[in-house]
């Protein structure tokens, strides 16, 4: 099957799941902004570690312990050096959401006071405002929002304006979930260190979909998730300023974050372990290593390149059917590789409803968004987003699902 762009080969034989067929219908998953599928790769590496390399990580010396923790280690390493970071400086957590609690718990609980002010936009995830909302409610700060423009866009006046009330923390996505704006974070980060406040991104919507460089974005935090990223579920990646992270307290306790154990107190370990209580995510850390080998193959820039086709041809598709607006920018450049709609008439669920008996997987709902959705007065909306294995196929099948969707609505 053509993939429709030059960049990418066929990948469909590397996920094994795309075999799968529900009443006949081959399987279009078009919900990799959800959670993506797996490479065969990332199956075999959880596979490979279960079956001959299983053991606790740095916790002992026999040798089935030594691999297991090279793996996990070597995963760090190479995950650090393709964002641009270091293995001291890159935490694995149990998600994003996690990462995010990680930060607001121990920086918020040691640096936030009350009278302080901190920042988010209107279109983030939940996950990176429910738990600032924690945090600020606990120490008695305000949490101000950042709008957003009616084209999709952060507000950078409105920013510039809120700056001069020097915050603490700036929380600000990368790329939304729902609207695929790409924000412009490395600016985003500039004003707000110049204004005396931190910057903590949220890039699990970026990481798996455009190149980027830690170094140069210069965020303080940057949190993401693998189960967007080819990798497995359960877990997730918080890079974070060494000086920033040496000063911050513990967030979990337990085991293998200390140093040394007092009966009434402890000290801790160095980084990044004083972050990672308890035995981690092991095999899903050396499951990510894997992914981030896989899309390093592809290369990222032949990942964006492939899926900004795909997503400016689902933009020209879309604006030819009756009904259809979209939410975010026009402009597939100005976005990742995601595009949520309405169809005029059509409940969101009634469209994810009908497209999946045809097997053509989308998202519907809030998107884990509820203030965004205020802001557009919507109560949901149906998303497509594309992966490596994705092809034109795909959108003629969504598009044709749609049709569907007319039909049996009599729009
Ligand atoms: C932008 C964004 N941030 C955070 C999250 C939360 O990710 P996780 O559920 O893996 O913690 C999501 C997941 O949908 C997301 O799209």
């Amino acid at each position: 099957m053509a993939t429709g762009t030059p960049e990418l080969r066929d990948l469909t034989a590397e996920f094994p799941i795309l075999d799968r067929e529900i009443d006949g219908h081959s399987l279009v998953y078009l919900d990799s902004a959800a959670t993506s599928q797996t490479p065969r790769a990332v199956v075999d590496a959880l596979v490979s570690y279960y079956t001959e390399h299983r053991a606790s990580v740095h916790r002992g010396v026999y040798p089935l312990i030594v691999e297991a923790t090279d793996m996990y280690e070597g995963a760090r390493e190479r995950i650090a050096a393709w964002l641009g970071s270091t293995p001291q400086e890159t935490i694995f957590t149990a998600n994003a959401t996690a990462a995010i609690n990680l930060v607001a718990h121990s920086w918020g609980r040691a640096n936030l006071q009350a009278g302080d002010l901190m920042l988010v936009t209107e279109m983030e995830h939940h996950s990176n405002i429910v738990p600032w909302q924690l945090i600020c409610q606990e120490r008695g700060a305000t949490l101000a929002y950042i709008p957003v423009t009616d084209d999709g866009q952060l507000d950078l006046s409105a920013y510039a304006r809120l700056l001069e009330r020097q915050p603490r923390l700036v929380a600000v996505a990368h790329i939304s979930n729902v609207l695929g704006t790409i924000n412009p974070v490395a600016q985003i980060t500039r004003d707000a260190h110049r204004a005396g406040a931190l910057v903590l991104v949220d890039g699990t919507q970026a990481v798996p979909q455009i190149p980027l460089d830690l170094r140069e974005i210069d965020a303080d935090f940057y949190a993401w998730t693998g189960h967007k990223a080819y990798g497995p579920t359960g877990i997730g990646v918080l890079h974070g300023r060494r000086e920033l992270l040496e000063q911050m307290p513990p967030f979990i306790s337990g085991g293998h974050m200390i140093r040394q154990v007092f009966e009434s107190s402890s000290t801790w370990s160095e980084l990044p372990g004083k972050f990672e209580a308890g035995t981690t995510q092991i095999a899903q850390a050396i499951g990510l290593g894997v992914a981030v080998d896989f899309i390093n193959a592809l290369g990222i820039e032949a990942i964006r390149a492939h899926e900004l086709a795909l997503t400016e041809e689902l933009l020209e598709r879309f604006a030819q059917v009756p009904g259809l607006r979209v939410h975010g920018p026009l402009q597939a450049a100005q976005r990742g590789a995601l595009v949520s709609f309405e169809l005029e008439g059509a409940h969101p669920h009634d469209i994810g409803e009908i497209l999946g008996r045809e097997n053509v997987c989308v998202r519907t709902g809030h998107h884990c968004a509820q203030p965004l959705m205020r802001r557009f007065a919507i109560g949901s909306s149906a998303r497509a987003s594309f992966a490596v294995h994705n092809t034109t196929a795909d959108i003629d099948r969504l598009i044709g699902g749609l049709q569907t969707v007319r039909r049996v609505l009599e729009l």
